[in-house]
């Protein structure tokens, strides 16, 4: 009996980094397709090593990646992407030279469930203040505008696992607001599997049904996210941070 490969991604005790530098330890997930998944973690702990190693920009010294049932380990970037994974990157990266109209034509591309399902005026409508800048340079946008812009770009690709590092990262409230209703509908519209890194870890858990947290490159704690935060000190201490802060930073 043949039995349909395992939608979504997975990660079986990875060992990666940058040349000889291993940064990941023994790192495994599993984020079943259209759900979502909160990576957290202090600073330098690994999480945007996690997200470059599944799209193969790191040194993979050992472990298994497969998504949608098939193995991707030893692919190229580019055929990671067509595969199926979009990636936000923490830098933004948007082509600072094209206008936002031209950065989503670049990235459109059909995705490997046959007819293309995003199409830019269906990213503007995600996220209307882009449909406003549409004529803008890369350039002249907002932090916030330049976020939308690198969730609609990973979009246009017609992921079915998406990677976003630290989309809030840097934001005015209102603008946190802005990309976090984005990010809440693709989940509600079970668009992708979403792998969230965050630092807003509140923000994230209230997104997001599981949670991950990474330490020094090793997984600390793997579960249900309402159950973390229903438990401040514990996620004070995954994360490293005093009691006393923990109201203002998390
Ligand atoms: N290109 C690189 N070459 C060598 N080492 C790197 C490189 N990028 C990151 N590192 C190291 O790998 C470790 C993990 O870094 P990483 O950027 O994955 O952390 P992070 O959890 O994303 O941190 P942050 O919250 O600051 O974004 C750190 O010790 C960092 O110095
Ligand atoms: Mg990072």
């Amino acid at each position: 009996m043949s039995t349909s490969p395992v939608a979504g991604l997975v990660l079986d005790n990875i060992r990666a980094g940058y040349g000889e530098t291993v940064v990941l330890d023994g790192v495994s997930l599993t984020l079943p397709g259209k759900s979502t998944l909160a990576l957290l973690g202090r600073n330098g702990v690994g999480k945007t090593t996690l997200l470059a190693t599944v799209m193969g920009h790191t040194t993979l010294h050992g472990g298994r990646i497969e998504l949608d049932g098939r193995d991707i380990a030893r692919a190229a970037p580019y055929r990671r992407c067509r595969l199926g994974l979009g990636w936000v990157p923490q830098e933004r990266e948007i082509f600072r030279s094209l206008t936002v109209d031209e950065n989503l034509a670049v990235a459109e591309r059909a995705g490997t469930g046959g007819a293309p399902r995003w199409s830019p005026a269906r990213v503007y409508e995600l996220f209307p203040v882009l449909a406003d800048r549409r004529r803008h340079y890369g350039i002249q946008l907002s932090g916030g505008e330049q976020q939308m812009l690198a969730i609609g770009r990973a979009l246009m690709s017609n992921p079915s696992v998406i990677l976003m590092d630290e989309p809030l990262e840097g934001l005015a409230p209102v603008i946190v607001d802005a990309v976090l209703a984005g990010i809440e509908r693709l989940r509600r519209e079970d668009e992708a599997a979403i792998l969230l890194v965050e630092q807003h870890a509140r923000l994230a858990l209230g997104v997001a049904e599981r949670a991950m947290v990474l330490d020094r490159g090793k997984v600390v704690y793997e579960g249900d996210s309402r159950a973390l935060l229903r438990e401040p000190e514990r996620l004070s201490a995954l994360m490293g941070v005093e009691g006393r802060a923990i109201a203002s930073t998390l």
